[in-house]
């Protein structure tokens, strides 16, 4: 592998829930391999993650996966200064996969340990293709298992603003999915039925959390789509799939940007990013682009690759985690809900 003096090498892994993960990642921001071994057509089968099935794929294709990207990278163990891997939030059954390959592969070599946030990973995927992007900025995190809206203050320093009461985002799409017979995963599905869909065909609830300027809740918005699937069943009204994924879209969309827009002309930020899965979503990238744009604010998101679980992501977070020193013991355990911030 190409190394120059100085130059830290982290081999990131990452089975939080249903990807197997490993890449390597040189200072933060090079991404030389990236593997990910997705099990969405195994858990397909039964609509959503199995977590007991999640587990036993990871231990099948951690080792296959970790031998991949070393070898896409061209690297020799001996160049790698860091292992960074998941440790929460997360699926106990399968972050413990992760953890313990890590573990495993640290101690035997004697390479340093980083344990990192899976959401710390998300916001950090942004850095990976844009070199010039550094904190303080503000990150909308949206993704299957989490909605938060974080400032980053600095390199893995972190304030959680608002994040959802109910339902995240992702999963509100893959419920709605779900609902309207379009099967899991249902992110991409909506977006995809939505294209051909009216937006403004049904006019579906914005939530607002009275207490909390910055919050969300989706699981309103979700029955909304329930009801009114109901009724039409029961009025014998026709429904159409792409226009009831549209005006869901639709509502998502206004609510995600009129928060996160909110929360940058109040904080005066001047760098807005996004990140997790539903951040692939063509339609809300336009929508904050085009908000962001209105308010002289720079916009910020990661390739789709980037954006749904993957390790590239872990690699870039677990570099600044060790060049401020952290190091996890051989006591690192998964945290199933490790709070942002926390270590
Ligand atoms: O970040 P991710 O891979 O896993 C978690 O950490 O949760 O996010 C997965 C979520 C799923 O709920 C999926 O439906 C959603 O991201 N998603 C999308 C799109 N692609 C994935 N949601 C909306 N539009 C998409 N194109
Ligand atoms: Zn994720």
């Amino acid at each position: 592998m190409q190394k120059s003096d100085g130059d830290i090498a982290i081999l990131a892994i990452e089975s939080s829930c249903d990807e197997t993960a490993a890449a390597v990642v040189v200072n933060g921001r090079d991404v030389r391999s990236n593997v990910i071994s997705s099990q969405i057509a195994l858990h397909t089968l039964y609509g959503g993650v199995v977590p007991e099935i999640a587990s036993r794929k990871h231990i099948e294709k951690i080792n296959q996966v970790i031998n991949q990207a070393m070898q896409d990278a061209q690297a020799d163990w001996n160049e790698i200064d860091a292992i960074g891997v998941t440790y929460g939030p997360g699926l106990v059954g399968a972050l413990l996969v992760g953890v313990a390959e890590a573990k495993a592969i640290s101690y035997a070599r004697g390479i340093p340990l980083v344990g990192v946030h899976h959401i710390e990973g998300h916001i950090s995927a942004n850095y990976i293709e844009r070199p010039e992007l550094a904190p303080p900025f503000l990150c909308l995190v949206v993704s299957g298992g989490h909605t938060h809206l974080v400032r980053v203050i600095d390199y893995g320093k972190y304030e959680v603003l608002g994040r959802t009461r109910d339902d995240a985002a992702g999963e509100a799409f893959d419920k709605v999915a779900r609902a309207i017979g379009l099967g899991y995963p249902g992110g991409p599905k909506i977006e995809k039925a939505a294209e051909s869909g009216n937006q403004e065909a049904i006019t579906f609830p914005r939530p607002k959390v009275a207490d909390g300027e910055y919050d969300f809740s989706f699981s309103g918005l979700k029955s909304a789509v329930l009801n009114y699937l109901n009724g039409c069943r029961m009025k014998g009204i026709e429904i159409v799939q792409a226009d009831v994924a549209a005006s869901f879209q639709k509502a998502v969309i206004d609510v995600l940007v009129e928060h996160s827009m909110q929360a940058v002309e109040s904080c005066g930020a001047d760098k807005f990013a996004i990140a997790g899965g539903v951040a692939s979503n063509g339609a809300l990238r336009r929508a904050m682009e085009e908000a962001c744009q209105k308010r002289g604010v720079s916009f910020y998101h990661p390739s789709p690759i980037l954006c749904t679980d993957n390790a590239a992501m872990i690699g870039a977070a677990a570099y600044y985690e060790f060049q401020s020193g952290a190091r996890s013991g051989l006591d690192l355990n998964a945290v199933p809900n490790l709070k942002l911030g926390e270590r």
